[in-house]
């Protein structure tokens, strides 16, 4: 079902995606060679208690994590561990909170020390496609299929892979509800956007093929060849005259 926000509810998913954008930014400022995975939840932990919000992925489908810090190859998903960051690496972090039973979910990729030029390029251009492209499609009138094409086209441009086995979605009282929103399609196809709905939009993005491994844990998603990954993601709210970013940073 596709749920529309009561001005209430919009009001709270706005309280949602601010704490939210603030876990996220502290985070960031965190990523360093030599800070571990474990590290950045358990910041998440102590910084998430002294809100109003409570972790949205931890007891999700039995997900024990607050984070999924995905690391390099890996896409998403991937629960913190020991590891420790090394210059050169980069590393998605995906956080989710739920204020007054909104749901927000955002996502950065962020680069540990120096990386190469092709992960600054990966990163950028995965970046802007959500950044600069998708969110100019994110309006009333216009379709979920025209963002997937948006962020498509740039990517592709860019000679860069799309993941098609993972996708963004509606959220509100639940973390993922309808519409599923691709990161890819055509234009004027889906599902047409309306004032009042709330989508996460979330585009990931390897250097190589788009093939990704769904891990036996049920929760890991690395490249198939093994090669970088980068991964944005963004709560909105439609409005009656285009978008609101609920989790800007
Ligand atoms: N941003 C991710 C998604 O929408 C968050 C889900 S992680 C989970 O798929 F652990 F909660 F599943
Ligand atoms: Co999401």
């Amino acid at each position: 079902m596709i749920t529309i926000k009561t001005p209430a509810e919009q009001d709270a998913l706005r309280a949602s995606g601010k704490i939210l954008a603030s876990v996220v930014n502290v985070l960031m400022d965190m990523v360093q060679p030599g800070i571990t995975l474990n590290e950045l939840e358990a910041a998440a932990s102590d910084f998430i208690k002294k809100t109003d919000a409570v972790p949205a992925f931890k007891g999700y489908k039995g997900y024990q994590n607050i984070l999924c810090t995905s690391v390099n190859e890996e896409v998403v998903h991937c629960p913190p561990t020991d590891r420790v960051l090394q210059d050169g690496d980069i590393i998605s972090i995906d956080a989710g909170v739920v204020y007054n039973e909104l749901y927000s979910d955002c996502a950065v990729t962020v680069p540990v020390g120096n990386i190469s030029t092709e992960a600054e390029q990966l990163i950028k251009i995965t970046r802007e496609s959500l950044y600069e492209k998708a969110v100019q499609e994110i309006q009333p009138g216009k379709y979920t299929g025209d963002i997937g094409a948006a962020i498509q086209e740039y990517v592709e441009g860019a000679g860069f892979s799309i993941v098609k086995s993972l996708v963004g979605h509606g959220i509100g009282k639940q973390l993922h509800e309808e519409p599923s929103i691709p990161n890819y399609g055509s234009r004027g196809k889906g599902v047409q956007l309306k004032p009042g709905m709330a989508i996460a939009i979330e585009p990931m993005v390897n250097i190589g093929g788009e093939d990704v491994v769904f891990e036996s844990d049920g929760w890991r998603v690395v490249t198939t060849d093994q090669s970088l990954s980068a991964h944005f993601e963004h709560t909105f709210l439609i409005t009656e005259t285009g978008n609101e970013i609920i989790t800007q940073l």
